[in-house]
């Protein structure tokens, strides 16, 4: 066997510890650009307890709230300019996926100068080779992973393109999961972030870069979302709030490793396209059949998988699947989302084009042809 893992961001997780950020945001720098969203942060007052902390640290800062979901490149790039005339020498982003993402890729053109995307495929820019500043993530969701994570998703709004970029310099250097935060998530958000922890676990778990490592993390996300992932979306509970946050920050390790599959690969280019379209929405809408198509290539795993999903009741994986995603309200369909089969074939060359890696890795390789039938059969 040969491996190798590596995760280099420094973890607190734990309640009531952004005021720590304060703390961790002074072993980076000394003036910060923070990064946000539009309302919940303040709106719940963590935005206030951050500044608190961060003032008093004697850490300068200048905030950037108006990240949307699904961040542009033009909006990197803005903000981008604005940490260099700051003269900021750390960022941190303090929301979801996107305010996450959009910190780590503001961090590289800060230091390598926009446009952000040329980092894009064809671009011209090395990714694998740039510099950025360092980045504390807080996320408020327990979703996406970023926070342990290398990659960034930032989309280009004229090309309709949604690019999963991955680099070492997209590390953070720390975060700081406090349950808390995600624990005012409404129902609605819960669900389908909640649905991003369990694809993410699921498909690292059967990812050709698989290892012993991504697999205990695997593993016991799996076990935690058994146990907590309905929960959360029905009556949520501080321990169902901890163990989706735990669940989701593992999980987002496991990908670090052992990378995603055609879920996410075929995802992309959807939200990419209908930015209405929430992540875990077209997840949902791709999960089953994509399932199908692998099963042969990762039998067993698919196995344990629902093992540990169903907290022991059952080892059907489509069956657990189906039963999970329609408890949480989730669309079982690409045309419920108002995607058209005109598009298919679109899709499919997005998905190959700019997530390579994650169809290289499925347990199963699939080709444009393959791909269209799996949006095919997704389709209503
Ligand atoms: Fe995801």
């Amino acid at each position: 066997m040969r491996f190798d893992y590596r995760n280099p961001v420094d973890l607190r997780f734990g309640w009531d510890r952004i005021g720590e950020a304060g703390e961790v945001a002074r072993t980076c720098g000394d003036r910060a650009l923070l990064v946000t969203g539009r309302h919940s942060m303040q709106r719940h007052g963590f935005l206030d307890e951050l500044r608190e902390s961060l003032n008093a640290a004697a850490v300068e800062h200048f905030s950037f709230e108006e990240v949307g979901p699904n961040p542009l490149t033009g909006t990197v790039d803005r903000c981008a300019d604005l940490a260099r005339d700051e003269g900021c020498d750390l960022v941190i982003g303090l929301g979801g996926g996107s305010a996450m993402d959009a910190a780590k890729a503001i961090a590289v053109a800060a230091v390598e100068g926009p446009p952000f995307w040329r980092f894009a495929p064809g671009g011209g820019g090395d990714l694998e080779a740039a510099d950025a500043l360092p980045v504390i993530c807080i996320p408020s969701t327990s979703g996406t992973g970023s926070e342990v994570d290398q990659y960034t998703i930032i989309s280009n709004g004229d090309t309709g393109e949604k690019l999963g970029l991955g680099s070492d310099a997209l590390f953070p250097a720390a975060s700081i999961v406090d349950p808390a935060l995600p624990s005012t998530m409404p129902p609605r958000l819960t669900a389908v972030t909640g649905v991003d922890v369990l694809i993410h676990a699921l498909e690292a778990h059967v990812s050709q870069k698989a290892n012993p490592v991504s697999d205990a993390l695997c593993v016991e996300s799996m076990r935690l979302l058994g146990r907590n992932l309905e929960d959360t979306y029905s009556d949520p509970s501080r321990e169902s709030r901890t163990g989706m946050a735990t669940a989701s920050t593992l999980a987002g390790m496991a990908i670090s490793s052992a990378g995603t599959g055609l879920v996410h690969a075929l995802e992309h280019p959807v939200s990419g396209r209908h930015r209405d379209v929430a992540h875990a929405e077209g997840l949902a809408a791709l999960a089953l059949p994509v399932v199908e198509f692998n099963l042969g290539a990762a039998e067993e795993r698919y196995s344990s998988a629902a093992h540990l999903l169903s907290g022991g009741d059952s080892r059907d994986v489509t069956g657990v699947l189906r039963d999970v995603l329609h408890s949480l309200d989730m669309p079982t369909s690409l045309e419920e989302l108002g995607v058209s089969r005109d598009e298919f074939r679109g899709i499919a060359r997005d998905a190959l084009r700019t997530m390579g890696d994650a169809v290289e890795h499925n347990p199963r390789r699939a080709d444009e042809e393959e791909l269209v039938e799996l949006l095919e059969a997704s389709a209503d």
